[in-house]
């Protein structure tokens, strides 16, 4: 797919199948993350990457977390959250590792992590590979954080579900580009 292409009709797909796709459609997304326009090159982020039963481990991580802030929680929750990481084969876990700069705040790093993890959803796309940005309260909450051995310092900026794409894509939203770009 040409670049322009991806870029203007990228959408996600949040019902993603096996198979996970193959190694070097994985590095052709993981490299992309590396060309994110990003502050004097500091490269402030890391990826986890989740498959298999790992995924479960993460389902029981979120319900752990859950289940500390409410005892009370109910089994149909508990079951939704564990249900959660098995919407996909594979979830990459973009992390922020902010560090000290003269120049460069952590916002800016942040964005350059948010940066890097767009870059991937696009290179998902152009590959036909379906790929989804996940946060809700779980990528915020600090068990969570702490049971992925994130550093007191690092943030979760995604939870990137890829996978294979079993439905049709959506139609795309329209843009008036005279209302976003004004000449000033
Ligand atoms: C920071 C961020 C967090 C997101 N978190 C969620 C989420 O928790 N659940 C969800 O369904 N979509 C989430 N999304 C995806 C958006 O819902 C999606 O991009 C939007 O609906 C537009 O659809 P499109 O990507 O197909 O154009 C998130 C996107 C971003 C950038």
């Amino acid at each position: 797919m040409k670049a322009l292409d991806a870029l203007h009709s990228r959408i996600s797909f949040p019902k993603l199948n096996d198979p996970i796709p193959e190694q070097e459609v994985l590095d052709n997304i993981y490299k992309s993350a590396f060309r994110a326009a990003d502050h004097a090159v500091l490269r402030p982020w890391r990826f986890l990457v989740i498959k298999g039963e790992s995924r479960a481990r993460l389902g029981e991580l979120f319900v752990s977390a859950a289940s500390t802030d409410r005892p009370d929680i109910t089994e149909a929750e508990k079951l939704k959250l564990r249900d959660k990481p098995l919407r996909a084969p594979l979830i990459l876990v973009t992390v922020v590792s902010p560090r000290e700069h003269p120049k460069v705040p952590a916002c800016e790093q942040e964005l350059s992590a948010a940066a890097a993890t767009q870059n991937m959803l696009i290179a998902a796309y152009a590959q036909g590979v379906g790929a989804m940005w996940r946060t809700g309260s779980m990528a915020y909450h600090p068990l969570v954080m702490a049971g992925l051995g994130l550093d007191s310092h690092e943030k979760i900026i995604a939870f990137v579900y890829i996978g294979s794409i079993n439905a049709a894509a959506k139609n795309l939203l329209e843009v008036d580009l005279k209302t976003r770009f004004k000449e000033w």
